[in-house]
C-alpha cells in the first residue's frame, strides 16, 4: 500500500469506542475487473460478495467503504474486503465487494471498485457468528462514511 500502513495511521486519531478510526484514502484506490465466482459462502451468511482479481500487491488487507460502478453505468454504495479470509481458511488474497441495497446478477460483468476509506484490518475470528457480527458493524460505519458523516 502506501509508505505508512493504514492501520498505523488509524491509531493516531480517536473516534469513540471503535478501535480503528476511519482513514479516508487520498487518492482513492481503484480496481477494475470481471466478477469471478467465489466459494459462495457469503450468500449463506447474508453477505453475497462480488469477487474481483486485483494486481499484486493490492491494497492493505482489511475492510473499506467503497463505491462500485456497474457495467450498466450505475453507481452502488458498497463495503469491500481485501484479504485471504483467514476465518474460513481462505487461500490467496481477493477483493470482494458487498453492494448495499442490491439484488442482481453480476458474475462475468465488469466492475470498477473505488476504495474510499479504510475501516479496519483483516482479522481471524473464532467463528462465523463473531465475524458476521463485526461485518454488520462494518456496514454501519461504511454507510456513515459514504454519507459523509465520518
Ligand atoms: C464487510 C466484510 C468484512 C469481512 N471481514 C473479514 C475478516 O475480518 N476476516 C475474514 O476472514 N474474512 C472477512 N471477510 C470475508 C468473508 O470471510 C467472506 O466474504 C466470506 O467467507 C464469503 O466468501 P465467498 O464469497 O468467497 O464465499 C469479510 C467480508 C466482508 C464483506
Amino acid at each position: 500500500m502506501t509508505a505508512n500502513r493504514l492501520a498505523d495511521q488509524a491509531q493516531d486519531t480517536d473516534q469513540g469506542s471503535e478501535p480503528y478510526p476511519i482513514v479516508h484514502l487520498d487518492p482513492r484506490l481503484v480496481y477494475e475487473g470481471a466478477v469471478q465466482h467465489g466459494a459462495k459462502l457469503g450468500r449463506t451468511i447474508g453477505f453475497p460478495t462480488a469477487n474481483v482479481a486485483v494486481p499484486r500487491p493490492g491494497p492493505e488487507r482489511g475492510i473499506y467503504a467503497a463505491r462500485v460502478r456497474l457495467a450498466d453505468g450505475s453507481l452502488c454504495e458498497a463495503i469491500a474486503y481485501f484479504g485471504s479470509r483467514p476465518t474460513v481458511d481462505g487461500v490467496g488474497d481477493l477483493l470482494e465487494a458487498y453492494l448495499f441495497d442490491f439484488d442482481g446478477f453480476l458474475y462475468g460483468s465488469e466492475l470498477r471498485v473505488e476504495l474510499v476509506a479504510f475501516i479496519r484490518p483483516d482479522e481471524q475470528f473464532a467463528g462465523l457468528d463473531e465475524m458476521v457480527t463485526q461485518m454488520r458493524r462494518d456496514c454501519v460505519r461504511a454507510r456513515a462514511v459514504l454519507r459523509g458523516e465520518i
